[in-house]
């Protein structure tokens, strides 16, 4: 058995999470995760309605130690039984991923415990596996975050082909700017969908952007617009007959008919591919993950998604990354990546 401590710091949640591989004998497949905290600094970035980099980082450096620290006492473990330390080393906020990377050195440095860099999406492409065993290498997947919309092919660890992107906003982002304009607060994605389950996806008309295009690429700039648009013409005359909660849940359905129509295009590039796999964020939107299910079944396709509490940023998945990846040590000077493409 091998355990593998994560630690996750590229956004606006610091967490840390101890993940096992194998059981007591070696000879099986076992996988779980031993504990996991997460620290959000929602409330901190709230009142900005959106992330502040420098708040981030600083509320990081406040925790991440103090999560590691609780993570191992809530297992029962000292630093001595880790076999790796797998931190996320980029993509992200640059302040925040560098506190998570060298507490990470830190540690590895202090035990002689490898260190593995992880890409955070990586961290999300994998973490359908850590809870589906069954899950083998190729699969489709749809990466959906709130800085990431893209469609890969994952031949296995490491080997990610990417085939769409988005030419403007990320899909968890267009659902934040929605939430923005309906005064939903912030994180917005869970908000949108929680009011478009009181309202019809059918009564505010939204544009479904390169819908029909032959390349599968997205873009979800126009249906913001429009969505601010209906907004504005909801408060502007007296005849408008739809709710906030109407807007939202035409907002949604024009994002998963955007989706499912772009993955049809890349589907059609693989025909020999087993399976579809959502992951990131916005993955933990029912609506959405019923509406691929259902996509991949009409296909003849196999459908999987991590469970809820894993497609949100975590450490379970970074540490299940490291799971994957064990072997790997990865030098104490290795520098944290702003960007770093899969
Ligand atoms: O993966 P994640 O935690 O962070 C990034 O790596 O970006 O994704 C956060 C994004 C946010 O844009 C958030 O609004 C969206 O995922 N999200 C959702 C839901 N839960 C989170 N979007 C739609 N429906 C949800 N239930
Ligand atoms: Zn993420």
């Amino acid at each position: 058995m091998a355990i593998v401590l994560g630690i996750e710091s590229s956004c606006d949640e610091t967490a840390a999470a101890l993940v096992a591989i194998g059981g007591p004998d070696d000879a099986d497949d076992d996988r779980r995760i031993i504990a996991q905290r997460i620290a959000s600094q929602d409330a901190e970035h709230a009142p900005y309605g959106g992330v502040v980099p420098e708040i981030a980082a600083r509320a990081h450096a406040e925790r991440v130690t103090p999560l590691v620290k609780a993570v191992l006492e809530d297992a029962g473990l000292a630093l001595s039984d880790l076999d790796a330390i797998a931190a996320t080393a980029g993509p992200g906020l640059i302040g925040g991923v560098m506190v998570g990377l060298v507490s990470a050195k830190a540690l590895a440095m202090a035990t002689d415990v490898p260190l593995i860099a992880i890409n955070h999406l990586e961290g999300h492409a994998l973490s359908p596996r850590l809870a589906d065993p069954e899950l083998d290498f190729p699969y489709a997947l749809l990466l959906v975050s709130g800085g990431h919309c893209q469609i890969l092919r994952v031949d296995g660890v490491g080997r990610y082909t990417r085939l769409a992107t988005t030419i403007d906003d990320a899909l968890g982002e267009a659902f934040d700017k929605t939430a923005k304009i309906l005064s939903l607060g912030y994180p917005g994605g869970p908000a949108v969908e929680k009011l478009a389950l009181q309202g019809d996806p059918n009564a505010v008309k939204l544009p479904r952007p390169l819908v029909g295009s032959g390349e599968p690429h997205f873009s979800f700039a126009g249906l913001k617009s429009a969505v601010m648009r209906a907004k504005d013409a909801q408060a502007g005359s007296k005849g408008v007959a739809y709710s906030d909660a109407d807007i939202a849940a035409s907002f949604q359905q024009a994002a998963i008919e955007c989706v499912t129509d772009r993955l049809r295009i890349a589907l059609d590039t693989m025909p020999d591919i087993p399976a579809l796999v959502v992951a990131g964020g916005v993955a933990a939107n029912a609506a959405m993950r019923s509406a691929l299910g259902d996509f991949a079944s009409a296909r003849g396709i196999g459908f999987s998604a991590p469970p809820m509490a894993l497609c949100t940023d975590n450490a379970a998945m970074i540490a299940w990354a490291g799971c994957e990846r064990l072997g790997q040590s990865d030098p104490l000077d290795i520098m944290a990546r702003p960007r770093w493409p899969l």
